[in-house]
């Protein structure tokens, strides 16, 4: 489909079609969204110095399962760094970047790829991406591509506190006393930051940004640019709500494990991005994940007054493994 330079090196080449491969099938297709948005509708915007703010924020994760943060803590100059260092990593020459792929990247920690599992998928999706999976600073220092690690791990770093305040309230519902070293493997234990770089589209219409899907994420804090085209599913629901970009805020969901480990109250919801017929959109999402060897399941703590566990415990790795060997 294309000689590994991703869907940036396809659209560089000025296509004025969409190559057959990135059709989507019919009910996928952007083009479909439009006929069932919410245009009235946003999701929760959480003011993260209100009083209240642990209230709203378990409020949000249970009827809508995504928000969006402001006075989060995080400093704007950190935010624009990092948007642009993705630009600077996906518009780096084609080599510098196939270095990182599948079949070429020194290590398992840097993933340079495109769509989602392409090898699933009879559809590709209208995305590049650059996968940094944390291990440890001096680990980033000698992987993590020079055009962006900087910028990257900054944003990782400086996102730990409001990270912390996020899952201390929403764990405090849950009647967890404390995040102590234990339950922070549990919920915390390794980190994954993608830039994502969805280019301008010939066809938006016929394909995708990213299909649908949920998070395995704990949590997912995800930064995205002044582009819009991200949309999230209404809970039990088949519309879909848009994420309007909101300059400075950071957008928070949700993911699989959260939703497994409180037995079904918080809610990982389905969420897509369209493509673009005019803009190039760069996002940003940091995954806050379980170590990939906690055994995740409802916790002890939710089940003490006596609910039923409604999902089996699951070693997190087998979770994920399985999560991705299937197409969206
Ligand atoms: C994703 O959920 O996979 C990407 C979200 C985004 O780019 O806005
Ligand atoms: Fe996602």
């Amino acid at each position: 489909v294309n000689e590994g330079n991703g869907v940036k090196g396809l659209a560089d080449l000025g296509l004025d079609t969409l190559p057959e491969h990135y059709i989507q099938p019919r009910e996928e297709r952007q083009c479909l969204i439009s006929s069932n948005v919410e245009p009235e509708e946003s999701i929760p915007i959480i003011d993260m110095d209100d009083p209240k703010v642990a209230d709203s924020i378990c409020d949000a994760a249970e009827k809508w399962g995504f928000f969006q943060i402001v006075n989060h803590g995080v400093p704007l100059r950190v935010l624009d760094n990092v948007k642009e260092a993705t630009h600077r990593f996906f518009g780096l020459p084609a080599e510098d970047k196939i270095k990182y792929s599948k079949e070429n990247s020194p290590t398992n920690s840097v993933r340079f790829g495109t769509s989602f599992s392409p090898k699933e998928e009879k559809a590709l999706e209208w995305k590049d991406y650059l996968s940094l999976f944390y291990v440890s600073d001096d680990e980033a220092a000698q992987l993590w591509p020079t055009v962006c690690k900087d910028e990257a791990l900054e944003f990782m770093r400086r996102s730990e506190y409001v990270i912390w305040r996020l899952l201390e309230a929403l764990i405090t519902r849950l009647n967890v006393k404390e995040i102590d070293e234990t339950k922070e493997m549990l919920f915390m234990g390794s980190k994954r930051i993608n830039l994502n770089y969805y280019p301008k589209c010939p066809n938006p219409e016929l394909t995708v940004g990213v299909g649908r899907h949920s998070d395995v994420s704990t949590l997912t804090v995800l930064l995205q640019d002044d582009v819009g085209g991200l949309y999230v599913r209404k809970k039990d629901e088949d519309s879909w709500i848009h994420v309007a970009p909101i300059s400075g805020s950071l957008v928070i969901n949700i993911g699989d494990a959260l939703q497994i480990m409180s037995n079904g109250r918080y809610k990982s919801i389905e969420h897509r991005v369209i493509a673009n017929g005019s803009k190039n959109r760069v996002s940003v999402p940091i995954f806050v994940n379980p170590r990939p060897n906690e055994i995740i399941g409802p916790l002890p703590e939710v089940l003490e007054s006596g609910e039923k566990p409604i999902y089996k415990q699951v070693l997190y790795s087998d979770y994920v493994k399985h999560f991705f060997r299937k197409a969206h």
